[in-house]
């Protein structure tokens, strides 16, 4: 399945700069033999990840949407060692793929894996954490921002993946067919979170677009 298809700059810059090591070559390769490969953010994403987590003073993260952990290895890598990143996955297969590739990795005792319905655990877990890093059913994102305004601490971090979703957002048809309702419910989540009075934001135009807000109030 032919998600996206990166470009030679988006290329040069995972190549020079964010580099696979064999963890991360190997859950490329399982989401690659599952047909799920490009799902996942791509390199360079997860070191920009790494970096604004290591600026922003981030220890603790709730990450929405595990898939197969390729994010989820980036992140707890940028974490200090007393650092934590409670992942969400609504998928038992995904779930067992992730838990079996994490374990082997020498940041496994700062994650903390969970299986099931995100809006329901979401309603048992209360902040305040450091970060929020939403990439799960895209129709869900505006519920995912409502705990994230409650449990992220102020000047933490919301971020939020396949924010431009497939091109949905600026009627680019890039073949990937949406919900009407996420396309409405993704709208709202870069609406929200374009509120200068309330964060300091931006859409990056990665391929799929990463919104990243901090948080400006308690
Ligand atoms: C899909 C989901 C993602 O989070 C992503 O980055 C790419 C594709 C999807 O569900 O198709
Ligand atoms: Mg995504």
């Amino acid at each position: 399945m032919n998600w996206r298809e990166p470009t030679p700059e988006h290329d040069y810059s995972s190549r020079l700069f964010a580099q696979e090591d064999s963890y991360l070559k190997n859950i490329r390769e399982s989401l690659r033999s599952d047909k799920k490969e490009g799902i996942n953010i791509d390199p360079y994403e997860g070191r920009f990840l790494q970096l604004i987590i290591s600026i922003a003073n981030i220890s603790t993260v709730v990450e929405i949407g595990t898939l197969y952990g390729y994010s989820t290895l980036w992140i707890a890598r940028a974490l200090p060692s007393h650092g934590k990143i409670i992942s969400f996955e609504s998928n038992l297969e995904n779930y067992e793929k992730a838990k079996a590739l994490l374990s082997k990795t020498e940041v496994w005792s700062r994650v903390d894996l969970r299986f099931g319905d995100a809006h329901s655990l979401l309603n048992e877990l209360h902040g305040p954490f450091d970060m929020a890093f939403i990439d799960a059913n895209k129709s869900g994102y505006t519920g995912y921002l409502d705990w994230s305004e409650k449990n992220i601490r102020k000047d933490g971090l919301i971020v939020g993946d396949n924010t431009l979703l497939f091109g949905h957002m600026v009627g680019r048809d890039r073949g990937i067919e949406m919900p009407e309702r996420a396309i409405t419910v993704m709208r709202e989540f870069n609406q929200r979170l374009s509120d200068s009075s309330r964060y300091r934001s931006v859409l990056v135009p990665t391929l799929e677009g990463m919104t990243i807000a901090q948080k400006l109030f308690v």
